[in-house]
């Protein structure tokens, strides 16, 4: 999604400004622009495609000097990409310039108002609104202004903001967008993620719905929608910059593949202690777990599919009864949420739009809330009444990977917490299950060695025009994610079916050498799966098998078979999941696509 940044200090500013945006790339842009105060005026400079033209353009924020500036990589909602509907945007004589993430719901009517006051629109954004408008309330004090249109926009803003009349600062103000400002040595720095300016600080403030934040070179004052100056705690981020680069990896999804070993243990091994689970995160009293009557696992995309295993595992294993849930469903469809109720909201960004209004649904029904969440201090995480971190560290390629990884082991551990705490498993049994898990990372590690022979397998599919993934329990689960993991990053089309369904319909889209991966984990569906593998491959279908090593039957009806290592079958996701993320990956660059930043996609979706 979006990107902003923003400096003001010593140093000239075009260049910082460029830098940062090329550190929030991955988020997913189709065009960007930067603004800089040269002293008399704003200067802007702005085009479609990626930032290296922008960069050109500007021979490196060369012919733009200037020490204060904002800058903005866009990915289009309201009007197409373009360059004129580039950010920043100017109000009517240019001497407010403005970069925005998110949405201006109400931007019609205020567009409207606008017009009929004289305002002439040079764009098609909703941003452009809030520069007429900031321009319309402006009396000479930029606070009061921006408190202004804050009264009177509708929707999700994070906002950094010139005035020309103050040259001396920079503004930045959110609501429902994450927005970060920090002090580094040269000066303050506004960013939409951590990323883009940890080169200059590791000291930041995370800034919260209808605050405010006057940038100057030497000093950072928040103040609260009333005008009010209030005080802010600082956050230390603790990664290192070297987390989010390539580290001599082809590509960021690459690398945080070959990291899921590190990432498991991370998120696994503080909170295993000999034979026990403790996560003290969970805030959960042993009475407070045995209340729980019902689980809703809510989240987007791969974090929803997380929830679909673990709706298996924890149904499984605890016996609590638990529906799974789209965040862009749930969030609009009255959900009975009665006592007892527990709503997980699973998310890396911890910003998703849906999951964070599916969260604040949940919290104004007044049931217990929990986030699984990968980013530090994000909203989800922050709203949440309680939040046990995923420790996968920062993921920068579009589709996830690692993080994907560390959901399933938070969701393993909750259920596996809630499974002993209410007498479902007994200590042994739990001992035999913490010892799977302890295993899980040598045998990440296992398949990732092996990519060679997947690679191969990827070489000859990249024609494929469509594939279908089955399987069965937590075996359709993961058909799921091998399903968007593939149809993101290569373009083919591909769906996902529980096996025991195809007969209703979509066998008849297997066609002569269709190929269909069929995952079978789970011994005792193991003939279940395999009838249905017969009967695609009765009809034409080329059929890849991802099975346990016990399995060599699987090898008298597939034409290729991927075998994964014994686990407990409740982990089998685990392990699984990595074929299938390699296969997706070479079969991605095979087809030479954008495999860190596919066409269209985003890494943290905070628009609805
Ligand atoms: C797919 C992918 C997305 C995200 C989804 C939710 O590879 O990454 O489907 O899982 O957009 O994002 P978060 O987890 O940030 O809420």
């Amino acid at each position: 999604m979006c990107g902003i940044v923003g400096y003001i200090g010593t140093e000239q500013a075009a260049p910082i400004l460029l830098d940062g945006l090329e550190k929030l790339e991955y988020r997913g842009y189709d065009s960007a622009g930067i603004a800089v105060f040269d002293g008399e005026n704003i200067q802007m400079k702005k085009s479609i495609g990626r930032l290296k033209v922008l960069s050109e353009l500007t021979h490196d924020g060369a012919t733009m000097p200037g020490i204060a500036g904002i800058g903005h990589t866009r990915w289009a909602t309201h009007g197409a990409p373009s360059d004129v509907n580039a950010h920043p945007h100017f109000n009517g004589d240019a001497s407010i310039a403005v970069v925005h993430n998110g949405i201006i719901e109400n931007y019609g009517k205020l567009k409207k108002k606008l017009m009929s006051k004289g305002c002439e629109f040079r764009s098609e954004t909703d941003t452009e609104v809030v520069a007429h408008l900031l321009d319309y309330y402006y009396k000479g004090d930029p606070l009061a202004a921006i408190a202004h249109v804050m009264h009177h926009v509708e929707g999700s803003y994070a906002l950094g903001i010139l005035f020309q009349d103050h040259p001396g600062e920079i503004y930045a103000v959110r609501k429902d967008s994450p927005l970060i400002v920090g002090k580094g040595k040269t000066g303050s720095l506004i960013a939409s993620d951590v990323p883009a300016i940890l080169k200059y600080t590791r000291t930041v403030y995370f800034i919260e719905n209808e605050e405010i934040v006057r940038l100057t070179a030497d000093s950072l004052n928040f103040y609260n929608i009333d005008e009010e100056e209030i005080e802010k705690e600082p956050t230390t981020i603790e990664w290192d910059i070297s987390a989010a680069e390539k580290g001599g990896y082809e590509h960021f999804m690459l690398k945080e593949m070959y990291e899921q070993p590190k990432a498991v243990t991370d998120t696994l091994n503080p909170r295993i202690r000999g034979n026990q689970i403790l996560i003290e995160e969970l805030g959960m009293t042993d009475e407070e777990i045995r209340s729980v009557k019902k689980i809703f696992i809510v989240a987007c995309g791969s974090a929803y599919h997380t929830g679909v295993t673990a709706k298996y595992v924890i149904e499984g294993l605890a016996r609590i009864p638990v529906e799974v849930e789209l965040a862009s469903e749930f969030r609009y469809r009255n959900p009975i949420l009665s006592e007892g109720t527990l709503v997980v909201i699973v998310s890396q960004s911890g910003e998703t739009a849906d999951s964070l209004a599916a969260l604040r649904e949940a919290k104004a029904a007044g049931v217990r809330t929990l986030g699984i969440v990968n980013v530090v201090g994000s909203s989800i995480a922050r709203e949440a009444d309680n939040v046990i971190y995923t420790w996968a560290g920062p993921e920068i390629a579009v589709a996830t990977t690692k993080a994907y990884s560390t959901q399933l082991i938070a969701e393993y551990l909750l259920a596996l917490k809630f499974a002993r705490v209410r007498g479902q498993i007994t200590e042994d049994e739990l001992a035999d299950y913490i010892r799977d898990l302890k295993r899980l990372p040598q045998q990440i590690e296992l398949l990732l060695n092996n990519k060679t022979k997947i690679q191969r397998f990827a070489n000859r599919y990249l024609a494929a025009r469509d594939v279908f993934f089955i399987g069965r329990g937590v075996d359709y689960a993961i058909s799921l994610e091998g399903s968007l993991k593939l149809k993101e990053i290569s373009y083919i089309h591909s769906e996902a079916y529980a096996a025991g369904e195809l007969k209703h319909g979509t066998i008849s889209l297997i066609e002569e050498g269709t190929l269909v991966a069929a995952v079978l984990t789970q011994e005792e569906l193991y003939k279940k799966t395999m009838s249905n593998m017969v009967e695609v491959k009765s009809r034409g279908a080329f059929l890849l098998a991802v099975t346990n090593t016990d399995n060599v039957e699987a090898e008298k009806i597939a034409d290729y078979v991927i075998y994964i290592p014994k686990t407990n079958p409740y982990f089998t996701n685990s392990l699984a999941v990595i074929p299938l993320q390699l296969f997706a990956y070479y079969v991605s660059i095979g087809r030479g696509c954008d495999v860190d930043k596919p066409r269209n996609l985003a890494k943290s979706v905070t628009v609805e």
